[in-house]
């Protein structure tokens, strides 16, 4: 027989455990040890004939094999079942409390940081498809509703959201639930509350406001959480902890709603546990006070704020208090704002306006007024140090969503809800990353030493070494380390450096004896090794500067080191694209994923980091579609949305058009440029190159042509000439459009002279040729010479692909394995010793040789002297 028990005073979490557990172990006996909640109580006694549980009265541990503990981890908490375990039997544990060095030493321990035990007993149900029935379903949904403050507790995951869904779909009651868990305190409760208000002290602990309230009882009041709840919305705190003596114990509970602090590793100090948002301890015959004292210090050494206003704030933009309205508008449109502060004359800040009041003032005919009359005077400020949560509070209750961050009296940056969603975005991520390992961190080094060449990591430990010496942290970054995860070959890095990149790159280009372009436009430099690695292979290094943090260590790869580096990959396009590697001697490999990159990667898709990342840059919507056909991934609905978004506002009119035509060049460079052409139809985009470009069966079939007869070309014996691939498909493009609209393509896109002449030759001779070569007569080969050898390979392919009979197939194809590589053996001095003066005629004389010889009429040197002399009469 196996016992299932949780742990005294048992909330819904533990009964809902309790109940979800014997669906998994069906053989049991329930154990609720000590005295539940109140609110449990009055639940069981209403349900006492569905729900048999055993008190410790009740419950006989004689012929117990299996003990099955449910969210608790400690001895202590689990009554007489205890005894079990002195005998001998190593429990089974299922809890989302993190593991301590008190804890049970348990046979099995299914740990998962999750809002509620519940949820990861439901797994396994869910798992093993069992049935669960309404009344079941709604305690379980009682349990996740209570644990996770109905999903609103920062400790709240997906996984919680899941579970619900899936009660309310086994038939869970909400009404029912919403009932237990809406409950008003009971008299004793609120008497209790009123006192905990009068003991209660607010600390101010390096800028985040605690609550301490030390109290002293008789007896314990029930649902001390339901209490604490109402306490912290009384007072407007985000911490507490509840030093509550009974008798000559000590209780400690503590709430934390803010990740600055983790209630679970300070409670660690007295002996408690829990997780990092509630916990709670017990110290036997110490002074309450002392205990504060002790608490206070250990605060003050613990809470660290990871943010503040400084940290998240944009340049001090402000606009000056006599501008007028319709120019205060102008200035928002073009800084991309939706409101700014309004400074005095002197400086000093005296209202924000935002473009709600501006518009409201330009509906009534007011845009030649001035921003004074306007603006909010009544605003909220902030200093730099200003903690996060803080300014998160303050941000939703402005009217104006603007908040100026004030330093001695001076404007010294501006804070705006987007730049507070930003934070919340990328905070949830990095919590998932690297606080609560869900996704270990990874290190790359084993991947990166089997897929790079030696060289190319010796210069990477080389940069990190550097970068060492001069405290700097560096990582590569971006398309290089989504190829190393991927395997693709890939020898352009990305560095980022905590530091200044410019002259960082300076010396190790000397050091490397690489050649160096600075971009000082960006604050970046490009470093290209001059030795090749495997034949014309070249290492290309982009270096750029990630602001360096205050805290100054480069070994170690703490959060609070990576806000610089996170910045950096937040501003960057894609998810995949947006991880980072470090290179540093210390940690060299380490993955830093803070944006889900690998996930991605391993679930195909292209995801955006925020919702701005288009409108910062239209280039990236071709971006989007070239990596998504490049490795056979999908745009997520929400990326795709944006795009189309994108794309209404038009955003590609404001792009230079030059970023546009190196888009589309890389875009052409694909493998099967096809395949993103199509995509970008889709998406209704290749109306911004021109409005006629076709995409149809005809146009897909020349570009199937295009793909062999490149093919072709690569695999046969000539002596390769280069060719641009990505302009034949270019051309191909543009085959429905006449020869001005090429024209004005190619220099609305700024096409670079030699791409232009190439794209307007085969315009103008490209159907002719085609027509001459497909004529009823058999063409002599010096005609079809004549005809092909001034235009550039690239049109010559096309017109390969595009010829529809195999005989102007075939004159091409011997045009380039024959007529164009034959060569006349006949000199200058030949010529001269026949007869010929140097000039055009010895040119004309030369030329009829070469077209003889093409047509196969004279073979060797002694015939084509024999022409040269007939031709001299
Ligand atoms: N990037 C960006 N937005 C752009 C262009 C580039 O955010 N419009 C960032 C991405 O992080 C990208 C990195 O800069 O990975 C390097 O850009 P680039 O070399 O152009 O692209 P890769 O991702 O390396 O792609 P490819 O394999 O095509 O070179």
């Amino acid at each position: 027989m196996d016992l299932i028990v949780t742990h005294t005073n048992a909330d819904f979490d533990a009964l809902g455990s309790l109940i979800a557990a014997k669906k998994l172990f069906p053989h049991s006996r329930l154990l609720l040890p000590g005295s539940p909640e109140p609110a449990v109580r009055e639940f069981l006694s209403l349900f006492k004939d569905i729900i048999k549980v055993e008190s410790e009265n009740e419950c006989d541990l004689k012929g117990i094999e299996r003990l099955i503990v449910v969210d608790t981890r400690h001895m202590s908490r689990i009554g007489v079942a205890a005894k079990l375990i002195e005998e001998g039997i190593k429990p089974i544990i299922y809890d989302h409390h993190p593991r301590t060095e008190y804890d049970m030493d348990p046979s099995k321990d299914i740990y998962q940081e999750l809002g509620a035990t519940v949820t990861i007993l439901l797994d396994s149900i869910k798992r093993r498809k069992i049935k669960l029935s309404p009344i079941e379903a709604t305690i379980l949904l009682l349990a996740i509703y209570e644990e996770t403050g109905s999903l609103t507790f920062r400790t709240t995951t997906k996984r919680d959201v899941d579970a619900v869904s899936f009660l309310l779909s086994c038939g869970a009651r909400l009404n029912m639930v919403s009932s237990y868990l809406n409950r008003e305190l009971t008299e004793e409760q609120l008497a209790f509350l009123v006192r905990l208000i009068h003991s209660t002290h607010i600390v101010n602990i390096n800028g985040v406001k605690v609550a301490i309230c030390v109290c002293r009882e008789k007896s314990y009041v029930g649902e001390l959480g339901a209490v604490i709840h109402k306490l912290m919305d009384i007072e407007n705190v985000k911490v507490v902890f509840v030093l509550l003596q009974v008798n000559s114990k000590v209780n400690i509970i503590a709430r934390s709603h803010i990740q600055a602090v983790d209630v679970n590793k300070i409670l660690k100090h007295f002996g408690g546990a829990g997780h990092t948002a509630a916990a709670s301890g017990k110290v036997i015959g110490a002074d309450p006070e002392e205990l504060k004292e002790k608490l206070v210090k250990l605060l003050k050494r613990n809470v660290k704020i990871r943010l503040s206003a400084k940290d998240i704030m944009s340049g001090p933009f402000a606009i000056d208090v006599d501008t007028k309205i319709r120019d205060a508008k102008k200035l928002l449109s073009k800084n991309r704002l939706k409101g700014a502060p309004v400074l005095s004359k002197d400086g000093a800040v005296l209202g924000v306006i935002n473009t709600r009041n501006i518009n409201k003032a330009i509906r009534k005919k007011f845009g030649h007024a001035r921003v004074k009359g306007y603006m909010f005077t009544k605003i909220e400020i902030v200093k730099p140090k200003t903690p996060f949560y803080a300014v998160q509070e303050l941000i939703s209750s402005s009217g104006t969503g603007i908040l100026p961050v004030i330093a001695r009296g001076r404007l010294s940056g501006v804070i705006t809800r987007s730049d507070v969603l930003k934070v919340l975005h990328q905070g949830l991520i990095v919590d998932k990353r690297i606080k609560k390992g869900r996704h270990p961190i990874l290190n790359l080094a084993k991947k990166m030493n089997n897929s790079l060449p030696k060289k190319i990591m010796d210069l990477l430990r080389l940069i990190g070494d550097m970068a060492q010496e001069k405290h700097y942290a560096a990582f590569v970054a971006g398309g290089f380390v989504r190829d190393i995860i991927m395997g693709v070959k890939n020898y352009d890095a990305d560095v980022v450096v905590e530091g200044n990149a410019i002259e960082f790159s300076r010396e190790f280009a000397a050091k490397v004896r690489g050649s160096l372009v600075i971009h000082k436009k960006f604050g970046t430099a490009t470093v290209v090794m001059p030795w090749g690695l495997t034949g014309k292979d070249r290492f290309k290094v982009d270096m750029a500067t990630a602001r360096r943090e205050k805290y100054e260590r480069p070994a170690a790869l703490p959060d609070v080191e990576f806000s610089s580096l996170r910045d950096d990959l937040y501003r960057r396009d894609f998810t995949i694209n947006a991880m980072a590697v470090s290179i540093n001697r210390k940690n060299f490999g380490q993955l830093i994923d803070f944006f889900e990159g690998q996930r991605h990667i391993e679930s195909g898709v292209i995801s955006v980091l925020h919702e701005g990342s288009f409108i910062d840059d239209p280039t990236r919507i071709f971006r989007a579609v070239r990596f998504e056909q490049r490795y056979g991934f999908r745009i997520d609905s929400p990326t795709e949305e944006l795009i189309k978004t994108a794309i209404k506002k038009d955003m590609f009119g404001m792009t230079e058009k030059q970023r546009i035509r190196e888009e589309l060049i890389l875009m052409l460079k694909e493998e099967d440029p096809m395949r993103a052409i199509t995509r970008m139809h889709e998406l209704d985009e290749l109306r911004f190159i021109h409005p006629k470009i076709r995409h149809d069966k005809r146009s897909k079939e020349l570009f199937k042509s295009i793909s062999d007869a490149c093919h072709w070309y690569k695999g046969s014996f000539l002596k390769k000439r280069a060719i641009d691939t990505w302009l034949i498909y270019l051309m191909a493009l543009f085959e429905d459009l006449d020869t001005r609209s090429t024209r004005s393509i190619c220099e609305r896109f700024v096409f670079r002279r030699f791409d232009k002449i190439r794209i307007l030759s085969y315009k103008g001779e490209g159907d002719k040729i085609l027509r001459f070569l497909s004529g009823s007569l058999a063409l002599p080969a010096s005609k079809v010479y004549k005809k092909l050898r001034g235009l550039s390979y690239e049109v010559i392919l096309l017109l390969m692909a595009k010829a529809k009979s195999d005989r102007s197939r075939k004159a091409i194809r011997d045009f380039l394995i024959k007529y164009n590589r034959t060569k006349i053996s006949i000199t200058g001095n030949d010529m001269k010793e026949i007869g010929y003066s140097p000039g055009p005629s010895m040119g004309r004389a030369l030329e009829k040789i070469l077209f003889a010889k093409i047509d196969g009429k004279i073979e060797n040197k002694t015939e084509e002297r024999k022409l040269a002399k007939s031709l001299i009469r």
